[in-house]
């Protein structure tokens, strides 16, 4: 069984991917590290994105292996976050991931985060949350992730989403389907419940 949860830079994707995953035993996808190891490993060895996503080798779990090197913290950099998103815009880098993805989908409980799961990487996910907060909210939260300035945060959240938005990919958009959850204002606990609720139901 797959639940796919998509959304916006800062919704709270991954705390509640996680969290999820944690509470049913399940296994955590997180899609965006894979486009950070795209995007870390064309600017350390440049080389063209769609060529570099098809040959290197990504372990995902506690720690994110990139050729077997560990870049856990290094792809959590913001130039690698802006790189990704760059890199995402390369029709050629997402079927090349889309495809390792589909793969690693296919066997067990999965809890997949990102931002085209239900859209593209697994239509046929039991579960589609949609998880969305205010900009305000989001650059806060990404804020106090970084150590940094929620403006200066604020402004690169907007390109990233305009990014994420633009041309036929759109990945923002939500999947036919998908349960809509604002995290604005409300405890991780208390969303975790809400698409646990979900599962059980199917
Ligand atoms: O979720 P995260 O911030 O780690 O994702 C980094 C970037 O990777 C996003 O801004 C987005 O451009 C891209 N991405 C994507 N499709 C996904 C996951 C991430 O395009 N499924």
């Amino acid at each position: 069984m797959v639940v796919a949860i998509d959304g916006p830079a800062g919704a709270g994707k991954s705390s509640v991917a996680r969290a999820v995953a944690a509470r049913l035993g399940w296994a955590y996808l997180d899609t965006g590290a894979m486009y950070r190891c795209v995007a870390l490993a064309v600017a350390e060895r440049g080389g063209e994105p769609s060529a570099v996503a098809a040959t290197i080798d990504i372990e995902l779990g506690d720690r994110v292996l990139l050729d077997g090197r560990d870049v856990t913290e290094a792809i959590r950099r913001p130039p690698v976050a802006e790189g990704a998103s760059k890199v995402a815009m390369d029709p050629g880098v997402r079927r090349a991931l889309v495809t390792k993805q589909q793969a690693i989908l296919r066997t067990g409980d999965w809890v997949a985060e990102g931002r085209d799961i239900a859209l593209v990487v697994a239509p046929d996910a039991e579960v589609k949350v949609f998880v969305t907060a205010s900009a305000e909210e989001r650059a806060r939260r990404r804020a106090a992730d970084l150590g940094r300035d929620p403006a200066d945060v604020l402004r690169r959240m907007a390109d990233r989403d305009r990014r994420d938005s633009s041309g036929e990919r759109s990945v923002l958009a939500p999947a036919p389907g998908a349960v809509h959850i604002d995290t604005t204002g409300r405890a991780l606990d208390d969303v975790v419940d809400e698409v646990v609720a979900l599962v059980e139901a199917r």
